[in-house]
């Protein structure tokens, strides 16, 4: 379709269909998060966020049924993006719904070398699904799941670091209790 400003390519499909997923656990979800899945549903025709149900290191504050329904919530105004949760290795995750991006959000420099390691790790066991980075928007450079935790458990204000259609359930969980 002929267009009057070649730039202008609002409300068109990408070249071709492309699955990515965005993987993590989301525990919780934070406005971090919802940048990245906002600027994937831009680029890619289906997002699939990919709840880690298991991990090696972490103890989770939001079960998988909490955390996948809040993430549902958030992510209800999107038409190409769902969220599914996932056990096992990421890049079977992936190969077993025909994603070929995995998307990641980087923050700062501490973050490359985890992420690095990981993107190099899923590379070598699928080397057809290519690692995406997305730089963080600068003003949640400094944002992450645990420290939303943190301010919470002690009485501070989250209001501006979470979607709001999931704050009163991370207070009440997380939130001192009077
Ligand atoms: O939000 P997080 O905790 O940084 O997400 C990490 C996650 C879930 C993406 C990563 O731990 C993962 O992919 N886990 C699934 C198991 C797996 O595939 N491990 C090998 C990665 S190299």
């Amino acid at each position: 379709m002929a267009r009057d400003n070649p730039n202008d390519l609002a409300g068109e499909s990408p070249p071709r269909s492309i699955v990515a997923v965005y993987p993590g656990s989301f525990d919780p979800l934070t406005l971090g998060h919802v940048d990245i899945i906002d600027r994937a549903s831009r680029l890619f025709s289906d997002v699939v966020v990919a709840l880690s149900e298991t991990t090696r290191t972490k103890r989770f504050s939001f079960s998988t049924e909490e955390r996948l329904a809040m993430i549902e919530r958030v992510i209800d105004p999107y038409p190409n993006v769902k969220v599914v949760s996932f056990g096992g290795l990421l890049t079977h995750f992936a190969r077993s719904i025909r994603a070929t991006v995995l998307i990641r959000g980087l923050r700062a420099i501490s973050d490359f070398e985890y992420e690095f390691q990981m993107a190099s790790m899923n590379h070598t066991l699928a080397p057809d699904v290519e690692t995406v980075f997305m730089m963080t928007a600068t003003k949640y450079s400094y944002l992450s799941s645990s420290i939303v935790k943190e301010i919470a458990s002690l009485g501070g204000n989250i209001a501006h670091l979470v979607p709001d259609a999931i704050h009163d359930q991370i207070v009440g969980r997380l939130g001192p209790k009077s």
